[in-house]
């Protein structure tokens, strides 16, 4: 029977706030996971440094994200959490996987493509090569598993490629790593624009339940949620705005859409909007609660980041030696 755990390793952007698209779709799976799995949850700091962040804000969001993650209940004792920017071998590898990808599968990246469509005035290389640095945080740890939105599976899929190339000339340096989508996680969809994805990066704050959000703010968001106008709470095809808070309460009261319709049958969706809000607020005022208490102590978390990104660079930097002596550069 196999003993060794697998290992996975996922990370999330500092570029805004976490929300409840993160949380119920990513980082609850992640907590499930920390007992079955050796796992590493990186900030990925460096990859939002390919748009314009205003520094203060960056640092802002990066502290509170990293304190989030704990709050939602990341054990740090059972999982390795860090700041990509830590461990320098991630930048490292970066550029020695940068010259095993080439120009024309970058420029085939849906990604690179929409967000240089949407920026044109800020198409640096950064963005561009997004993927290798991926490539490099999953590379460096032989993750066997990457737990990710459908957005990144293209990701996952050129980090294998990369992997491939590099270990069809060098021998078997990387393990090939599979984009993991966990069965159960709620997809969870902006509540002014239920048909696209609920994003960090929206400019509609209505359209976004922040984790840190207060609890008449949360109340205010639901009732403002954009539905049909059947009045009938029912999961069906085309109701994309109730059956988004169809699966936003499932995921956090753990009932069934059967459940859900019965409990609602007869009423209305002021009713429902009213019910998903409060027992969002509730999920949500237990991770205020912790939040709260990691981030009263700064030298607790800098203290809990510090041996986060020690574990990490002590693999990380097996892995980046392997690679630079099998490349032919001269040991240290
Ligand atoms: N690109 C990912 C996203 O935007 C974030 C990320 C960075 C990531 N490095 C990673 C995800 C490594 C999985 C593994 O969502």
């Amino acid at each position: 029977m196999e003993n060794v755990k697998k290992t996975i390793l996922s990370g999330i952007k500092p570029t805004g706030n976490l929300n409840i698209g993160g949380y119920l779709g990513a980082v609850k799976n992640w907590i499930k996971m920390q007992d079955d799995y050796n796992c590493l949850y990186c900030i990925a700091d460096l990859h939002s440094l390919t748009i314009r962040i205003d520094p203060s804000v960056l640092r802002k969001n990066s502290i509170e994200l990293f304190a989030l993650y704990l709050a939602c209940g990341l054990d740090p004792e059972k999982n390795t959490i860090f700041f990509q920017s830590h461990v320098t071998q991630h930048a490292e590898l970066a550029w020695v996987l940068d010259c095993y990808t080439m120009f024309g599968e970058l420029s085939r990246m849906t990604q690179f493509k929409d967000k240089s469509a949407k920026n044109a005035e800020n198409i640096n290389a950064g963005l561009f090569t997004y993927p290798v640095l991926m490539a490099a945080d999953i590379l460096l740890y032989q993750a066997n598993l990457v737990p990710v939105g459908e957005d990144q599976t293209q990701h996952v899929e050129i980090c294998r490629d990369i992997a491939n190339r590099f270990n069809g000339v060098y021998g078997e340096v990387f393990t090939l790593p599979e984009a993991y989508t966990p069965k159960v996680g709620a997809r969870v969809k902006s509540l002014t624009n239920p048909s696209a994805k609920m994003s960090k990066s929206d400019d509609d704050d209505n359209g976004t339940v922040n984790l840190l959000d207060p609890r008449d703010v949360v109340i205010r968001k639901f009732r403002k949620a954009v539905t049909d106008s059947e009045a009938c709470v029912r999961y069906a095809p085309g109701k994309d705005g109730i059956n988004n808070l169809m699966s936003i309460y499932s995921a956090v009261t753990g009932k069934s859409f059967e459940d859900i319709e019965k409990e609602f049958d007869g009423k209305g969706y002021g009713d429902f909007k009213l019910a998903v809000g409060e027992a969002v607020s509730d999920m949500l005022a237990g991770i205020q609660d912790k939040y709260k208490v990691y981030t009263s102590d700064r030298a607790q978390l800098e203290a809990i980041y510090r041996q986060g990104a020690d574990r990490a660079r002590y693999i990380a930097n097996k892995t980046l030696t392997k690679v630079y002596k099998k490349v032919g550069l001269i040991a240290k």
